[in-house]
């Protein structure tokens, strides 16, 4: 029989394409559960709509009756958690959202597999996985020449957000430890590509860039991020799902250390390519107000997951940035239904707000 992943947050940017990419290849039947908050988009899941495999849920994931329901229905072998408030923006402008999502739903989710496990005969309850999706934004901020990122490396998070995932990586670990509950733990660099939510630098520079509005670089630009394909992350989360050792945590990231201004000036390069008449479209690079405690450099080191699962990323950033513009070029319809807000409509239709 097939089996069945439950995914939360399955609407979102890197939740969809892993949805997409698990229906794609039909490593499993997925039950796929989101709230569909501001970042949650049915449009990103629409070419699944014949799909019976794939089972949509709209739903809290601090909701633990519906938790315990769904577990019980569809007995998947594993949750693959995504959902989350995830932009660093926001988190300093209200943590509240982050503290009860991140911490709280991770919390609910975690009592609710603890739960369902004990109702399980012991082959399932081995079989069982529970992979936490986290960020590498929980190990702080990296000096110039400091060494990248390691699974050794000691949590220091800067921001709101950066700080909620890192008291749900906590207690994830507190789960394993205490009960014994099998988890994986993923800590992934910045991801860019298809359906990511124009408030990330990459897709509102693109948005902007086309629209011929200021590209806003927060401070001097110099920060620097290791950005990873979101198909590439898609895959490390399957090889570490179906291979990864439980209780361990493997670093996933793109060994593509960029400053943001070059990130940006990369993009308008190719905009002059593709619309020569509007060159130079880096004139419309504005230094702004820089992210209050904004994070200096990232970087991954991920010789873990490359030694031991075998994975590396595939698509160099020359190759995926250029894969994204096409992305959003040939997807105006998906930019103007976020931008309007119609692609909430069959939320408000179907739901009535809490
Ligand atoms: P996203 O904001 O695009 O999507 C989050 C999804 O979670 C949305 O569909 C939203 O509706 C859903 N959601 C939010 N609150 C919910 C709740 N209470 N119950 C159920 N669903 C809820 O985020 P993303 O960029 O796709 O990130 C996904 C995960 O990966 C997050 O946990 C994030 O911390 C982590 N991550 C992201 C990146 C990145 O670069 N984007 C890098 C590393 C790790
Ligand atoms: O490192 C992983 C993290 O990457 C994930 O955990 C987060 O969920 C994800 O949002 C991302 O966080 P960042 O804060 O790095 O992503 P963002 O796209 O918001 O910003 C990338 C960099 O670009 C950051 O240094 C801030 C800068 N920036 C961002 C925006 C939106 C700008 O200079 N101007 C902008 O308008």
């Amino acid at each position: 029989m097939k089996k069945t992943w439950l995914v939360t947050g399955g609407a979102g940017f890197i939740g969809a394409n892993f949805v997409r990419l698990a229906r794609e290849r039909d490593l499993a039947r997925v039950v796929n559960l989101d709230l569909l908050t501001y970042a949650g988009n049915l449009d990103n899941l629409a070419d699944l709509g014949g799909d019976s495999d794939h089972v949509f849920v709209r739903g809290d994931i601090r909701d633990g009756d519906l938790l315990s329901r769904l577990l019980a229905e569809h007995r998947p072998e594993a949750i693959v958690h995504f959902a989350a408030e995830s932009h660093v923006d926001r988190s300093i402008h209200d943590a509240v959202p982050f503290l009860s999502t991140n911490i709280l739903g991770t919390h609910a989710l975690l009592e609710a597999a603890h739960r369902h496990l004990q109702g399980l005969a012991q082959p399932e309850r081995d079989a069982f996985r529970f992979l936490h999706v986290s960020t590498d934004e929980v190990f702080g901020t990296l000096g110039p020449n400091d060494p990248a990122f390691s699974e050794r490396t000691p949590y220091a998070p800067n921001s709101p957000y950066a700080a909620s995932k890192a008291a749900s990586d906590h207690l994830v670990r507190a789960w394993c430890h205490t009960y014994g509950l099998p988890t994986l733990v993923t800590n992934c660099s910045n991801n860019y590509g298809p359906y990511q939510f124009p408030e990330k630098l990459l897709p509102l520079m693109i948005c902007n860039v086309r629209e011929g509005k200021p590209l806003p670089v927060y401070g001097d630009g110099r920060q620097i991020r290791d950005w990873l394909f979101v198909t590439d992350h898609c895959e490390a989360i399957v090889a570490v799902l179906e291979r990864g050792r439980v209780g361990e945590t493997y670093n996933i990231g793109g060994s593509s250390e960029l400053a943001n201004i070059d990130v940006v000036q990369t993009l308008c390069a190719i905009f002059d390519e593709r619309d020569p008449a509007a060159a130079p479209h880096a004139r419309l690079i504005r230094h702004v107000q820089d992210r209050p405690g904004h994070d200096r450099r990232y970087a991954i080191d991920h010789r873990k997951i490359s030694a031991e699962l075998g994975w590396s990323p595939r698509i160099a950033f020359t190759e995926g940035i250029r894969l994204t513009v096409d992305w959003y070029l040939a997807h105006q319809p998906w930019i103007d239904r976020v931008r309007t807000g119609a692609y909430q409509e069959w939320v408000e239709k179907n739901y009535a707000r809490r």
